[in-house]
């Protein structure tokens, strides 16, 4: 992505809070979104949690933003993890960081609840929005604060001739349109999906696959070294990936039925998914399993084939219950999978998080990727898979909340 300053290249902790600390002088130099150095790898780690109680007798999922937070006016009814998912995206939207909007981000001493001017600007921005989506497309939620913004906090206003006689940028629309099969050349998904199991081993063989666990490194973007990474898994679908990043445990987890996520650099604990963002973290540990996957969504759908890094790849999408959208890409030669983007939605627009795979190896009989690379609004993590012990015991209580830190 291009920017608009010189970016500083620091690494680590001091980073984040240099970019915190620059905010006042020159926001642009901090972002999250987009290819700065200097960027807050991590901030939704900094959350003012400490002393919220997640309603456990009513299921962990009931934390509303209005009651956990002192100062909502806008983005009110929604859970915990959306609204930070659409803080996310407000950062990414104009490659901002946290404290371009809120006093005292990246200090001891955060007033996420005061009301500095741009942060007064950007909730009348989420009322503008909502007004556009309702007044002109029947509240479809087709205008985000990205269809303005991409990435600049003034919109431009007038087309460079440049950019009339460049090569247009083609950015695919996050639902994409079913391929006529008879015209397009696309075989059913049916079909790619049973051409994925075989390309992975076949079918026997990731049956008897039902757990294991690995060790490797997770690099975080814009961070010189990486960390040392642990994840476990147990079939059909409980995953737990732990990153001991040098500002504390970073995790994920399914255990099944639940889904949390734990930061470092903070006052939380834990914060539970919800919605969309829970049956995303549901497919990725089904994705540990990848033998169960052709059932995870009851509608599949096929678009047009697609290049993606020099390799022609077939693109379906499953639909699943609660809102969450999944975009695939198999190379057509191997068959594998390269590519998989989720979508939860949000108050402000959909959230994604886009895994790529690569460095497929033999595990049992079963093709692993050694490497891949996690990307979500909080940070991107490219891990590398240094060794993977198939059906290894997993204790339940790794996939249990609270997730195990590090001594
Ligand atoms: C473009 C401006 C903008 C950016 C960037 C932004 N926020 Fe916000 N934030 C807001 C607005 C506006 C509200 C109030 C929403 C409302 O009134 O419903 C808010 C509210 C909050 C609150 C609730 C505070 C309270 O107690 O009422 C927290 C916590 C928060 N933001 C955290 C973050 C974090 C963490 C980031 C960095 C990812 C971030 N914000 C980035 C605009 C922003
Ligand atoms: C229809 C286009 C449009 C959309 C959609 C839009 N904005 Fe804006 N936004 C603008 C324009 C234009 C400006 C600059 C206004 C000016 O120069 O006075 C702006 C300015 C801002 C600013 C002030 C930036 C600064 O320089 O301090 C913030 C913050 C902001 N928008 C946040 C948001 C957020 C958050 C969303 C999504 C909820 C959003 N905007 C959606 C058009 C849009």
């Amino acid at each position: 992505m291009r920017l608009p300053s010189k970016r500083l290249i620091v690494s680590g902790a001091a980073a984040w809070l240099i970019a915190f600390a620059l905010g006042g002088m020159d926001s642009r130099h901090a972002s999250i979104a987009s290819s700065d150095h200097s960027g807050p790898k991590t901030w939704l780690g900094a959350l003012p949690f400490e002393g919220v109680a997640f309603a456990q007798s009513q299921g962990p999922n009931t934390q509303m933003s209005e009651v956990a937070f002192k100062n909502i006016q806008v983005l009110k009814g929604i859970p915990v993890d959306e609204f930070m998912g659409t803080m996310g995206l407000f950062s990414a939207a104009l490659s901002v960081c946290c404290g371009d909007c809120h006093t005292g981000a990246g200090t001891s001493n955060p007033k996420w609840e005061d009301d500095p001017p741009r942060k007064r600007v950007a909730r009348r921005m989420v009322s503008m929005v909502n007004a556009i989506n309702k007044d002109n497309f029947g509240g479809r939620q087709v205008v985000t604060c990205w269809t303005c913004h991409r990435g600049s906090q003034s919109p431009a206003v007038t087309p460079g001739i440049d950019a009339i006689y460049s090569t247009p940028t083609f950015v695919p629309p996050d639902i994409l349109p079913v391929a006529p099969p008879a015209t397009s050349g696309t075989p059913p998904a049916d079909q790619i999906l049973d051409k994925y199991i075989q390309a992975l081993g076949g079918a026997a063989n990731l049956a008897k696959l039902t757990s294991y666990t690995a060790k490797g490194t997770s690099q975080l973007f814009g961070e010189a070294q990486a960390d040392q990474a642990e994840i476990d898994a147990k079939a059909p679908n409980q995953l737990v990936t732990l990153v001991h990043q040098r500002e504390g445990d970073l995790a994920r987890s399914y255990d099944g039925r639940d889904a949390w996520v734990m930061l470092p650099l903070t006052v939380v604990g834990e914060y539970p998914l919800t919605k969309g963002a829970k049956e995303g973290a549901k497919l990725d540990a089904q994705m540990a399993f990848p033998g169960g996957l052709k059932q995870f969504f009851k509608t599949w759908r096929v678009t047009y084939p697609a290049t993606l890094d020099g390799h022609d790849v077939y693109v379906v999408q499953g639909i699943g219950d609660e809102g969450m959208v999944a975009t695939f890409y198999f190379d057509k030669k191997t068959g594998l999978l390269t590519r998989m983007i989720h979508y939860a939605n949000s108050a402000v627009g959909r959230v994604p998080v886009q895994t790529d795979y690569s460095d497929y190896r033999p595990v049992a009989g079963v093709m692993m990727p050694y490497k891949y690379t996690y990307g979500w609004v909080s940070g991107r993590e490219e891990y590398s898979l240094t060794e993977i012990q198939p059906n290894a015991a997993v204790a339940a209580s790794k996939f249990a909340r609270p997730i195990q830190r590090a001594k």
